[in-house]
């Protein structure tokens, strides 16, 4: 493959918050990606910046008492402290609030204006008389003029879901000042985006974008493209427009601008070509990684902001869904909100580098973070299968044979084997389908694991006159880890540096598997990573509660409680377990028989075997969830479930008091 020369960026994370595990969803996807690129020996760069510009962050300095530079100053080191620990490793992290996008932002104005694409009109909105501020959307609250409700946003309605515009809003107060907002006329400046219609259509069809944002494009292009409001009114916190007294950049103008900016800067710093990236001809490569509720911004906006002033375009935007934790929105009340900083309290960042990975595709759908399966999954793939395989070999190599790895015995071609992976799970990285990559190596991980039990070393190294075997066996071992752990550096880079050291190695590279590693001096090995404890992530969960108990909304709080009707809808009653079995194949599950008192008995597999013997639930009464969906299962279908309590050690079933009998109703 030829040398390729790429620009990848994530998006800019506003700079009035903390970065969360949903925000480091994105920048380990894209920092996985540019590692794996300068794996393969590609100049790779990789900018960022804080959001620093718009109202939010102007509200907030002011509440604070702070001038809005020094709350962004601040924040942007809490963001870039967080991301090192995360290993995100950006060639260059900025803010939009520099001198490198103020210029790039008044230069793409000015050609965009000169071409004609600005255009003024003059609008009305809500001002606050008392703060002599217009007021966004989401600073005015008031009654839905549909149901009334109470305390609603300036632009839809939370309880029936009705959108209409702030002015008819009743009793409309400003979130800011509480003053009742007046309707006040102002001139705004314009981006007159359907000038690029036919351009863009033409863009978003030629493999730029995922076929699911084509689709979602598609639908914007039948609603008819609007002319974009690209100005606010004083006082702002951003980038005033050239030439016009109190009028400033909306923050979306020079937010994406942003990108080039920092880029500039790198350039500046590193002796960087800046044109040969951004021209119209140019013959690199520009990547933005972005979540998927910044895609109008990234695949409209500004591929025509670009063509407006005449640079090249993006070559792909990648977008990614929502994540979600245990399978729900991430919230304050149920301590899933959880900033990069809890995690990193109780937790080894490299964990969740892996979890995102072993998650991740290169599709839009959302990925769920469920904190159980996240321990089991790290623990059985990163502990129990890859470390593994260096912690059971490393020991004879120091121990018995001078830290020198054999001269080499290729067992069958296990080893050819393992390197002939490395092509397929490239393509899978750079289709950033790290999904099945993870599943590539993991599957691997399990060969290297069988082939040292198949030979037990443990066993041969008691037996007279098997020392040479023993040595090329653990000496091929070790060269299985290493494959393994460079298929795996992308994701782990600091447990690959570790191993670099282990191996006494420089750099583990693709290129240098051609040739494995033998009468070669090895390290002790210490240990890599340990498994992570249900208290750790019990820590993480009681922190962010904690950390963020003083804002929660009690909006959310209300999200949280359920009506009698969604109570009535879950049928209990009481089910007499008749018959309990254990299920070949499965480690955790006994399959349970209940009589609940009608003709047919209910097969429900429930996953108590750790708790319970079956002869110890034959016979007895508990309490079952009767209307549940059936769910189809590798062992059966299970059509119910039985109610047990527990903290995730000990777990107990719950019995009706003496008399009840199987079939009654529970409410
Ligand atoms: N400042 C804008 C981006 C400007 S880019 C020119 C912004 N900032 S953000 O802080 O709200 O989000 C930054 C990135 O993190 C976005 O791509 C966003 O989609 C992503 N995520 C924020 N919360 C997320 C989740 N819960 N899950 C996945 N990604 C999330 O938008
Ligand atoms: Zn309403």
């Amino acid at each position: 493959m030829t040398h390729r020369k790429i620009l990848v960026t994530s998006a800019l994370p506003y700079a009035n918050g903390e970065i969360h595990l949903g925000h480091l969803l994105e920048y380990i996807q894209t920092d996985i990606w540019v590692r794996f690129q300068k794996m393969m020996g590609n100049e790779c760069h990789f900018v960022c910046a804080d959001d620093a510009h718009g109202t939010p962050i102007m509200l907030k300095a002011n509440e604070l008492g702070i001038a809005p530079e020094e709350l962004i100053k601040g924040v942007s080191e809490r963001h870039q402290a967080d991301f090192k620990e995360f290993s995100i490793g950006f060639s260059q992290y900025h803010s939009t609030h520099s001198e490198e996008n103020k210029e790039i932002s008044a230069s793409i104005y000015n050609k965009l204006n000169d071409s004609g694409f600005i255009k003024t009109r003059t609008i009305s909105q809500a001002f606050d008389p008392e703060k002599k501020m217009f007021l966004p959307d989401r600073f005015i609250k008031g009654d839905c003029p549909k149901c009334g409700a109470v305390e609603q946003y300036g632009d839809n309605c939370e309880v029936c879901g009705a959108t209409y515009s702030p002015t008819e809003l009743k009793n409309a107060k400003s979130a800011v000042s509480g003053a009742t907002p007046i309707t006040k006329d102002s001139e705004h400046y314009f981006f007159d985006l359907p000038q690029f219609e036919a351009q863009l259509k033409k863009w978003t069809n030629a493999g730029h974008l995922q076929d699911e944002v084509s689709n979602k494009l598609a639908e914007w292009f039948e609603q008819g493209l609007q002319q974009w409001d690209i100005s606010r009114d004083a006082p702002y916190f951003g980038f005033q427009i050239p030439n016009v007294e109190g009028k400033y950049f909306y923050v979306w103008l020079d937010a994406p601008i942003g990108y080039m900016a920092s880029f500039k800067k790198l350039c500046t710093e590193q002796g960087v070509n800046f044109d040969e990236y951004f021209n119209k001809d140019s013959e690199t490569e520009l990547y933005h990684f972005i979540g998927k509720d910044i895609v109008y911004f990234h695949s409209l906006f500004w591929p025509a902001m670009l063509m407006g002033a005449d640079y090249r375009t993006p070559t792909a935007i990648f977008a990614h869904g929502f994540l979600t934790v245990n399978g729900q929105k991430m919230s304050k009340s149920r301590g899933t909100f959880i900033q990069a900083r809890t995690y990193l309290e109780s937790l080894n960042p490299e964990c969740l580098r892996y979890y995102y990975a072993y998650k991740l595709n290169n599709k839009i759908d959302d990925i769920d973070l469920n904190l159980e399966d996240f321990k089991q999954r790290v623990n059985s793939d990163l502990v129990g299968k890859v470390v593994n395989i260096a912690s059971r070999s490393a020991g004879f190599i120091v121990k018995k044979f001078n830290k020198t790895l054999s001269a080499y015995a290729i067992e069958g071609d296990l080893y050819n084997e393992f390197v002939a992976k490395g092509d397929g799970i490239a393509k899978l990285y750079e289709a950033r389908q790290y999904n099945q990559a993870m599943r590539e190596i993991m599957k691997l991980a399990d060969k290297a694991n069988q082939y040292i039990d198949e030979h037990k070393p443990w066993q041969m190294v008691k037996e007279e006159g098997k020392e040479a075997q023993v040595h090329d066996v653990t000496s091929l071992a070790i060269n299985l880890f290493r494959v393994l752990m460079t298929y795996l550096k992308p994701v782990l880079p600091l447990m690959a540096e570790q191993v670099e050291a282990f191996l006494n190695i420089d750099v583990l590279t693709w290129n240098d598997l051609q040739h494995p590693l033998t009468k070669h001096k090895i390290n002790k090995f210490k240990p890599l990573m340990s498994r992570i404890e249900d208290e750790q992530i019990a820590t993480v969960i009681k922190s962010s509660k904690q950390t963020i108990v003083a804002e929660v909304e009690t909006k959310e709080e209300e999200d949280n409680m359920i009506q009698i009707d969604d109570f009535t809808k879950i049928d209990l009653r009481i089910a007499k377990i008749v018959k309990a079995n254990t299920v070949e194949g499965a480690d955790k599950l006994l399959q349970l028989t209940l009589d609940i008192g009608e003709e047919k008995t209910r097969n429900v597999f429930a996953g108590i075997k750790a708790h319970y013997t079956p002869e110890d639930l034959e016979g007895r009464l508990t309490v079952m969830v009767v209307n549940l969906a059936p769910r189809k299962m590798k062992f059966g279908i299970s059509e119910g479930m039985v109610l047990a309590a527990g903290n995730g050690k000990s777990l107990h079933i719950l019995s009706p008091d003496s008399g009840a009998q199987a079939g009654m109703k529970i409410s």
